[in-house]
């Protein structure tokens, strides 16, 4: 594991645009995972930004981590409307080349088992982008999660859905369940970019990094990726021993 901390985001932020920049002039239709969540937000803008200075996006094959279970794909909180607002229309892809899960699906079960071998067909993720949960969680991997799980459908905690209910109107909207890439899917990435930002993060920085590699932490799995970049702020790695 890289690891970089910086008291100032944009600095980490371009860190991580230059990685994808490098990725899409080497292999233009390179497979790039998204994550959702407010964190890498300024990331994609990064990158639209990129684009409207001649960075060609349009080859490049899109999937994602993670998606609710029962929410209408045109919700504005599904995560497949988040990718199309903030990945595929500013950088100009087409929705056609893009493997995300449907969340909205009569079957979720058969959903997360389509969502697994369409990311396999894809030949795998060159670069996926992740961000970690207050309570440890990457995806939607909650604590207990196995090391070698597959996409599949989850509960959510009630620490979770606390936590994104500031995106909902009201609690009681945020959906319980998900589909979900496992944390093997996820550790079979060929690099990963893990990005953490602010105080709020730092005891879940600390345990992902610094505590041992166990199922009650599902983002210390990235301990056994084979490549993965950590980018920090202050306030995120600011429980770290070793800085
Ligand atoms: C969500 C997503 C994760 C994301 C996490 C952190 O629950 N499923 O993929 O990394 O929250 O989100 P944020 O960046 O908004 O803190």
């Amino acid at each position: 594991m890289r690891i970089t901390t910086d008291a100032d985001i944009t600095h980490l932020i371009t860190r991580a645009a230059d990685a994808i920049e490098d990725l899409v002039r080497d292999t233009p239709d390179a497979v790039l995972g998204i994550a959702t969540g407010s964190t890498p937000e300024p990331l994609y803008a990064e990158i639209t930004a990129r684009a409207s200075r001649g960075l060609d996006l349009s080859r490049l094959r899109i999937t994602c981590l993670d998606e609710y279970v029962g929410l209408d794909a045109r919700h504005p909180q599904s995560y497949r409307h988040y990718i199309v607002q903030h990945v595929l229309e500013p950088w100009g892809i087409d929705p056609e080349a893009t493997v995300l899960p449907t969340g909205d699906s009569d079957d979720p079960d058969a959903a997360a088992a389509d969502f697994e071998r369409r990311i396999l067909g894809l030949g795998g993720v060159d670069l996926q982008i992740l961000g970690v949960g207050p309570n440890g969680h990457i995806a939607f991997n909650e604590p207990g999660s196995s090391f070698s799980s597959r996409t599949r459908v989850v509960g959510l905690t009630p620490s979770t859905r606390e936590a994104n209910s500031r995106f909902f109107a009201d609690k009681a909207e945020v959906p319980s369940r998900a589909i979900s890439q496992g944390i093997g899917t996820i550790l079979e990435s060929r690099h990963a970019l893990m990005l953490a930002f602010g105080e709020g993060k730092a005891p879940a920085v600390r345990a992902m990094l610094e505590g041992p590699a166990t199922e009650d932490v599902p983002a210390s799995a990235l301990q056994k990726h084979a490549d993965v970049d950590v980018y920090l702020d202050d306030a995120a790695a600011s429980l770290l021993a070793d800085r």
